[in-house]
């Protein structure tokens, strides 16, 4: 594979395909928490950008579930980072912040859905990354909706299965 675009070298710790280990934990005020398994691929193909899949599925029956694609960026020059992502809600969203050391803050400057999208509609996604001290991989994502303020919606922790 080509070698990484120095552009984004500062996202590096997040390369690799990663499995959640423990279990992911779901919640929000209006739902029953929940668990569930996720599988997070970021690769890069030489471009100044990186490339993100994330595959959620239950955590019991394996059954698929939230799945989420897009590129993260890097203003050159800079530690501003764009994350930009397409669901399989319907929602397409962008989110900015800001890459130091080994985490990552982002919030959404734009959320955007399809006509038919379930409800109530997400107004807002904030999240973090961050490499644990372990070398693990870890997201946390709070989100707010049309009748909830902003609350804990996603926690995982991730192994890292490539080298
Ligand atoms: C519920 C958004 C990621 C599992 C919801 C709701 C919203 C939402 C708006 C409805 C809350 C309500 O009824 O008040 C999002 C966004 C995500 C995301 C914006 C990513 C940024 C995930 C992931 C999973 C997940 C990765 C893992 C399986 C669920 C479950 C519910 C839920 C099980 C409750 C049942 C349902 O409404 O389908 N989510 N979600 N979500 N989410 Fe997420």
């Amino acid at each position: 594979s080509p070698p990484l675009n120095p552009v984004v070298s500062q996202l590096a710790w997040m390369l690799g395909t990663w499995v959640s280990e423990p279990a992911g934990e779901g919640q929000f005020p209006t739902i029953p928490p929940f668990r569930y398994m996720e599988e997070a691929t970021i690769t890069h193909v030489g471009q100044p950008m990186l490339n993100f899949m994330f595959c959620a599925s239950n955590a019991e029956t394996g059954k698929p579930m939230h799945r989420e694609c897009g590129f993260i960026r890097i203003k050159p020059g800079t530690n501003h980072v764009a994350f930009i992502s397409a669901q399989n809600t319907g929602v397409v969203e962008v989110e900015e912040g800001e890459v130091e050391g080994e985490q990552l803050s982002l919030t959404s400057n734009s959320v955007s859905r399809i006509s038919f999208a379930k409800e109530p509609h997400v107004t807002q996604i904030s999240r973090k990354f961050r490499l644990t001290p372990e070398g693990k991989l870890e997201q946390t994502v709070f989100m707010a909706t049309a009748s909830q303020s902003l609350a804990p919606h996603l926690h995982v922790t991730y192994r890292k299965v490539t080298s």
